[in-house]
């Protein structure tokens, strides 16, 4: 079962940072003890740097829920699917983040500040952190690619 209230770490780079902000909020008022590994203002900044923060300690187990925000997602998404053990998923709905959980037990959710609204991007956040991992046939093919290809 998974814990709802586990703490979550979170980075983003200057295109999401207001974004970031308000899932901050969203996070603390359910609960959650949250980690921000920046970054803090507009100024721009090259997304990798928090990108890798949070998916490194998300890959040794430190954290076992991320998110991570840029402009349009993508960046983050390749950096933080380097990491081992590391399932980001970048999620512009709430069928893709809730089967990214069902399906993926995805440890990080990705989003775009440039893409996705302030509101659905709350939905996101709420349905992601509430789905459980479905196990089954899925931990099956987790288990395929979870050491590498
Ligand atoms: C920054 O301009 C932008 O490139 C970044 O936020 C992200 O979208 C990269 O994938």
């Amino acid at each position: 079962m998974t814990d709802q209230l586990a703490p979550v770490i979170i980075g983003c780079d200057h295109a999401a940072f207001e974004l970031k902000e308000k899932i901050k909020t969203l996070l603390r008022d359910r609960g959650i003890q949250v980690e921000d590994v920046g970054t803090t203002g507009g100024a721009s900044v090259d997304y990798p740097d928090y990108g890798k923060q949070v998916a490194a300690q998300v890959s040794e187990g430190r954290f076992g829920r991320g998110i991570l925000l840029c402009g349009t997602g993508l960046g983050m998404s390749m950096v933080a699917n380097r990491f081992s053990g590391v399932r980001a998923a970048l999620c512009h709905d709430l069928f893709g983040a809730i089967m990214s959980r069902k399906h993926n037990d995805a440890n990080i959710l990705v989003l775009g500040g440039r893409v996705t609204g302030d509101i659905l991007a709350a939905e996101i956040v709420a349905a992601w952190l509430d789905t459980p991992f479905e196990g089954g046939r899925h931990q099956k093919r987790l288990d395929q690619f979870n050491s590498g290809v």
